[in-house]
């Protein structure tokens, strides 16, 4: 791991995907470089800007500022905010949006937000015209360490989030670290879940570098920058590696089966962030691997007490409306985990834990297993 750098140096990352390989650029006000690093990208090109309403009302000038600043000339499209644009009626809006601005083969999508605009600009973009490239800006700290990186892209069918995408890798991801001012601590600290999940399924030394600093990470010091790239790089490493998903990226899904069980529970509401649901998916993780033997039970509660003391919520009791139908019920969380793409021929792939900062893939667990460690979970008072 390296130190944290001194405040105003961005930080490059390197995706190493041979011809696709692309830059990740951290740091404070680095949103000022986008059109000039554009520019040299991708000289002549036309860009088309994506982004939500509440992005746009603190970003979108400032981008466009920047893209015409270096000569680039950009059009703009405006989705509203939240999961429900990430959807065929808004795949529709956008695309067709791109067709009128005459975004052609050479040109660029930028997809200016947080998740939900990445994965629809992003996908939009793989699909115009057979594919034309994309640069993602970043603006929620989930999408700067997690969705923004790794090329997958998609929209929600109504029987599930993200059933229909594309791996599509941007040219250009510039994450602005100064952009995560305008965030609610809330939505700061959802993001923060998905960088603390790189420390525990690969990153012992980052997890207890994150005990210690994760202070200066919410202020907005230098640490900030330094969880992001060490974040970005522990990805980029991986999705080099296994790109498709056909092994070790699995790995970054850490918490996520639970989580996305949750977060469906909930109805994919404002009463549990993405986030939030991976972060309660970690504990249960980690706890599941102390019941199995893989790690000890005090390893589990480090897991849980780190989430817990940013004010995560790292138990199901945590969840606004917990004691309603769908999530104090076992089975019904297990109807809606075999919903998810984790789930084979009835067995369900878990990412459990051998150490903290040692996560696995486990294939092949036997669902039962799981339902009889959320009864007794819930029978505890969760
Ligand atoms: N968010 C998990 C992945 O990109 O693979």
């Amino acid at each position: 791991m390296t130190e944290p750098l001194k405040p105003g140096d961005p930080i490059i990352v390197d995706v190493a995907l041979g011809e696709r390989a692309y830059d990740i650029v951290i740091g404070r006000d680095v949103l000022r470089s986008l059109g000039g690093r554009v520019a040299a990208l991708r000289p002549g090109a036309r860009t088309a800007v994506v982004t939500d309403r509440t992005v746009a009302k603190f970003w979108l000038e400032k981008t466009e500022a920047s893209l015409s600043a270096a000569g680039v000339a950009t059009s703009r499209i405006i989705v509203d905010e939240g999961e429900g644009s990430k959807t065929y009626a808004g795949l529709e809006q956008v695309s067709e949006a791109l067709i009128a601005a005459k975004i052609e083969r050479n040109d660029l999508v930028v997809a200016l937000g947080g998740g939900v605009v990445g994965d629809l600009a992003g996908f939009a973009a793989a699909i115009l015209r057979r594919g034309v490239d994309f640069v993602q800006v970043p603006t929620s700290l989930l999408a700067q360490v997690d969705s923004s990186v790794g090329g997958k892209t998609g929209i929600n069918s109504p029987r599930g989030k993200n059933l229909l995408g594309a791996f599509h890798q941007p040219v250009l991801v510039v994450a602005d670290s100064a952009v995560l001012d305008s965030l609610s601590p809330r939505q700061f600290r959802a993001g923060y879940a998905e960088i603390a999940k790189y420390g525990v399924l690969g990153d012992a030394a980052f997890f207890a570098w994150l005990q210690a600093n994760h202070a200066d990470i919410f202020t907005g010091g230098p640490a900030r920058e330094h969880a992001i790239a060490t974040s970005c790089r522990a990805k980029a490493a991986i999705v080099a590696r296994d790109e498709r998903e056909t092994g070790e990226r699995a790995l970054l899904n850490l918490g996520h089966t639970f989580g996305h069980a949750l977060e469906a529970a909930t109805g994919f509401s404002d009463r549990l962030f993405h986030g939030e649901g991976v972060a309660v998916g970690i504990v249960l993780a980690a706890e599941l691997s102390a019941e199995l033997g893989l790690i000890a039970p005090s390893d589990a509660a480090r897991v849980g007490h780190h989430l817990a003391a940013v004010g995560l919520p790292t138990r199901l009791r945590d969840i606004a409306g917990f004691a309603q139908e769908g999530l104090a019920d076992a089975d019904a969380l297990m109807a809606l985990m075999a919903q998810d793409k984790k789930v084979k021929r009835g067995r369900l792939t878990l990412i459990l834990l051998q150490a903290v900062g040692r996560a696995v893939i486990a294939p092949d667990v036997e669902p039962s297993l799981v339902r009889d460690f959320l009864k007794a979970k819930l029978a505890n008072g969760a």
